[in-house]
């Protein structure tokens, strides 16, 4: 049987990207007969302001049974505020299919594009192990007297021992299959006592497992600092759902920005939502002109995860050759049309 892939393009950019994506997956399953199906769904801010539907139940309940994997756009409207379909939707599946890896890889395909000084392809070149099920975004929490002087509001952490140590787990493992010498944890355990102390004692516990890799640990605002100061420091992070959200916007920037980030919610063994890291951007949306790199490396990531190193190889080295002749879009100082940039990738792919 064919791998099935359910299809949300979302709001903004995400309409204009995806299509592409699915355009390079189509063109490489008819030349190496992947027997790949799509289905598309279509949800965002456009169907939740027609009728009400963020993300439908029983779509949630077989989406894990029917598909192999999502591939996402960016979910996020100007006209609802509120992002209660985003949450629905992407956090929705996050959380309810039990996708606890966000996995994030930060590599630079071509020096041109990283802001910092004397750095290139050699000294960025990471992955992030986001945790993508608990922290800070279970909406675990409440508000108080709301409206009022007195007003409480709490957003509380949560931490479990069987979701710090899976993901800390999942980082390791991954470390030792693709041969990447170090595991960076990060936290703010100075301040937060309790959650990370948790984190502190599983790394721990976990590291000593693996006595071949190097295990470090920084502090999240030291983390930040020496990815910009010295990214070579860095192959494997793994970190908190919040802290891996802002650190994986941080590595975007030093690949050469937003346009060029991908990333995948796995859980081992399961079906898995691949998703470019950047949102809708509503400032550029309708216009054409949105990098479609994201979604292609996203869509490398995919076809990783379903089996085809080879194609996910093949397809970043085509980014790079793009990368590396300038057919680029306006963001990165180029001309080219989302269109014309996928033509231009798929152009490239290697036989
Ligand atoms: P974003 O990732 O969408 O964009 C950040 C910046 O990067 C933007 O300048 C954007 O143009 C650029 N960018 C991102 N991806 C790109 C790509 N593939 N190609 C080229 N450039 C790209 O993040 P954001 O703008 O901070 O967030 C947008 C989100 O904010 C949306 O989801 C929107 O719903 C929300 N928003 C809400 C309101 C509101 O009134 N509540 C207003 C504006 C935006
Ligand atoms: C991301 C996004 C989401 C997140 C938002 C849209 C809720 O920023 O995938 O990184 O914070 O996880
Ligand atoms: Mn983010």
């Amino acid at each position: 049987m064919g791998k099935r892939i359910a299809v949300i393009a979302g709001d903004g950019i995400g309409k204009e990207v995806v299509p592409e994506g699915v355009r390079l997956l189509q063109h490489l399953d008819a030349r190496y007969g992947l027997d790949l199906v799509f289905t598309s769904f279509d949800l965002g801010a456009d169907r939740y302001l027609r009728d009400g539907t963020t993300m439908p139940a029983e779509l949630m309940a077989r989406m894990d049974k029917d598909f192999d994997a999502c591939l996402l756009g960016a979910l996020g409207d100007p006209r609802v505020p509120t992002n209660v379909h985003a949450k629905d939707i992407l956090l929705g599946m996050r959380f309810q299919l039990d996708l606890f890896i966000n996995f994030r890889p930060i590599k630079l395909l071509d020096s041109r594009m990283c802001p910092l000084k004397d750095k290139g392809p050699e000294h960025v070149d990471m992955v992030v192990f986001r945790e993508n099920t608990e922290g800070l975004y279970t909406g675990v929490g409440g508000q108080f007297k709301r409206g009022t002087p007195d007003e409480v509001a709490i957003e509380a952490e949560l931490n479990t021992r069987k979701g710090v140590e899976r993901i800390i787990r999942a980082a390791f493992a991954y470390a030792r299959q693709n041969g990447r010498p170090s595991v960076c944890m990060s936290d703010k355990s100075n301040a937060m006592r309790h959650g990370h102390d948790l984190w502190q004692r599983v790394f721990r516990e976990v590291a000593s497992e693996y006595p071949e890799i190097h295990a470090f640990h920084l502090y999240v605002d030291v983390l930040a600092m020496e990815m910009v100061r010295a990214p070579e420091r860095f192959s494997v992070i793994v970190t908190n759902n919040l802290f891996g959200d802002i650190v994986t916007d941080l590595g975007a920037i030093l690949q050469g920005g937003l346009g060029v980030a991908g990333s995948g919610n796995l859980h081992p063994g399961r079906f898995g939502l691949f998703e470019p890291v950047h949102r809708s951007a509503p400032d550029i949306a309708g216009q054409g002109i949105a990098n479609p790199l994201a979604t292609h490396l996203t869509a490398g990531i995919l076809l990783g995860f379903l089996g085809w190193p080879e194609h996910q190889s093949r397809v970043e080295n085509a980014v790079a050759k793009v990368l590396a002749d300038r057919i680029v879009t306006r963001e990165l100082g180029g001309t080219a049309t989302t269109v014309e940039v996928t033509d231009a990738l798929i152009a490239r792919l290697a036989h």
